[in-house]
């Protein structure tokens, strides 16, 4: 069985999924031919959003399955198998998926992800996240805990908490009433063996005070944020409906960073929203600037046909958007190699996820989620060591651990 797992946030992916169908039919027909029949399935959101349309266009597609409806899957399998026709399932009932995800973990290595909340209900004009996946859910707080609970005994002791708008979270409690996503991480920092607590994507409206103070008063909450601004100038975030202007935002990053001094920040930017300026854009540059950014992801503007941005008249060339993004991206990954320098020559936690592709090195993760590796530190896998870093390359760090940094010092 192949399945194809799609996304739909940005244009093109549709097209996409078609050509691989048509590279994937000759495959198919040749298994089939060869008495080796297979299934294919298309998931994720292009799944949702094309639904019937794929069964039409495409014959050798299977299964077709929305983001909501994976704990079909087996059902689905097993009903095509029996050749009882082919299977869609694109409805929104995302209780019911959680509702049915398995108890035994399939948890490998010590970093995880756990999706706590779904769905959006900002409607920013330029995206497809409201319609695809549909209105806010909160899964409730017991069934969160007790899937990190699982997780941290298969071995996680990372945990990113998941969801489009993540810090909308309102979750009902244990004992009734909604809980913030400040209440779920005071919670869940307790669990015995969990040392790295994480959450993204968040929206800089639901920024809350509980929240900002949750980073200031959990040292298992890593300093590092990533809070997607997506343009610097007040026209463009009106005109995109993020509901908060460049100076709320720059007045968040200050609160945010008044509470917890070494946090690293980052964002989501889109360049060539209709009607931006020269101006507008210079305007992001300059929000750049003022801000620092440790990592970034930058786009080009991309047309969602349904979304409100798609019918704007004022469409801005590519070759518009390809310069803004280039400068844009120049910028960005100055200041990410900045922020890399200034890790050079410090001792950092390292918790090492993975073997390296030299004999004894390991590969980890710093608390900013920077890539790190290590010689001679095989061993250390699965934990959290202190790594004196060395020297800062394009899109790692290079690091030695202090307890053969102090066998070095010695030996010299
Ligand atoms: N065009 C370009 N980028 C987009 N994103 C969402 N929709 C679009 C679009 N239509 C980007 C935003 C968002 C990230 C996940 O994808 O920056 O934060
Ligand atoms: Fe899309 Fe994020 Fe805006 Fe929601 S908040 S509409 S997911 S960009």
């Amino acid at each position: 069985m192949i399945v194809l797992n799609t996304c739909h946030i940005r244009e093109k992916a549709a097209e996409k999924v078609y050509s691989e169908l048509g590279r994937l039919r000759r495959y198919k027909e040749h298994r089939a031919n060869s008495g080796r029949p297979m299934l294919i399935a298309v998931a994720g959101c292009v799944a949702q959003a094309e639904g019937e349309e794929i069964v039409r266009r495409q014959p050798l597609v299977d299964l077709v399955v929305g983001p909501q409806t994976y704990h079909r899957l087996p059902e689905m399998v097993a009903r095509v198998a029996r050749r009882e026709g082919r299977a869609l399932a694109i409805d929104f009932a995302p209780e019911e998926k959680f509702d049915s995800l398995p108890q035994a973990s399939s948890q490998k290595g010590p970093t995880a992800f756990l999706t706590i909340q779904e769905g959006c209900d900002k409607f920013c004009t330029f995206c497809v996240v409201p319609y695809t996946r549909g209105a806010e859910f909160s899964r409730p707080v017991t069934q969160i805990e007790c899937e990190a609970r699982r997780l941290v005994d298969a071995g996680a002791s990372d945990i990113t908490l998941l969801g489009q708008n993540v810090n909308a979270y309102r979750g009902e409690g244990p004992s009734g009433g909604a809980w913030s996503l400040a209440d779920l991480l005071r919670l869940l920092a307790n669990i015995d063996g969990l040392a790295r607590l994480r959450y993204t994507t968040s929206h800089p409206r639901d920024m809350s005070d509980d929240l900002i103070s949750a980073h200031r008063d959990l040292e298992i909450l890593m300093p590092y944020l990533h809070l997607p601004v997506q343009a610097g100038s007040d026209r463009v975030l009106a005109a995109m409906n993020r509901q908060h202007t460049r100076d709320d935002y720059l007045r968040l990053v200050e609160r945010v960073r008044r509470a917890r001094a070494d946090i690293a920040l980052s964002s989501d930017f889109i360049v060539g929203f209709p009607g931006e300026t020269e101006d507008d854009f210079n305007e992001t540059l300059t929000l750049v600037r003022g801000v620092g950014y440790a990592q970034s992801f930058s786009f080009k503007y991309s047309v969602r046909p349904g979304t409100p941005a798609a019918a704007s008249k004022k469409q801005i060339p590519d070759d518009v958007k390809d310069a803004r993004l280039r400068a844009l991206q120049a910028l960005l990954s100055e200041q990410q190699n900045e922020f890399a320098k200034t890790c050079e020559r410090r001792t950092m936690p390292i918790l090492f996820e993975k073997p390296g592709n030299k004999r004894g090195q390991a590969i980890g993760r710093s608390p900013y989620l920077q890539v790190v590796h290590a010689d001679d530190a095989e061993t250390c896998i699965g934990e959290i060591r202190d790594v004196y870093i060395e020297q800062a390359m394009s899109n790692s760090l290079k690091g030695i651990l202090v307890e053969h940094l102090k066998h070095r010092i010695a030996v010299h």
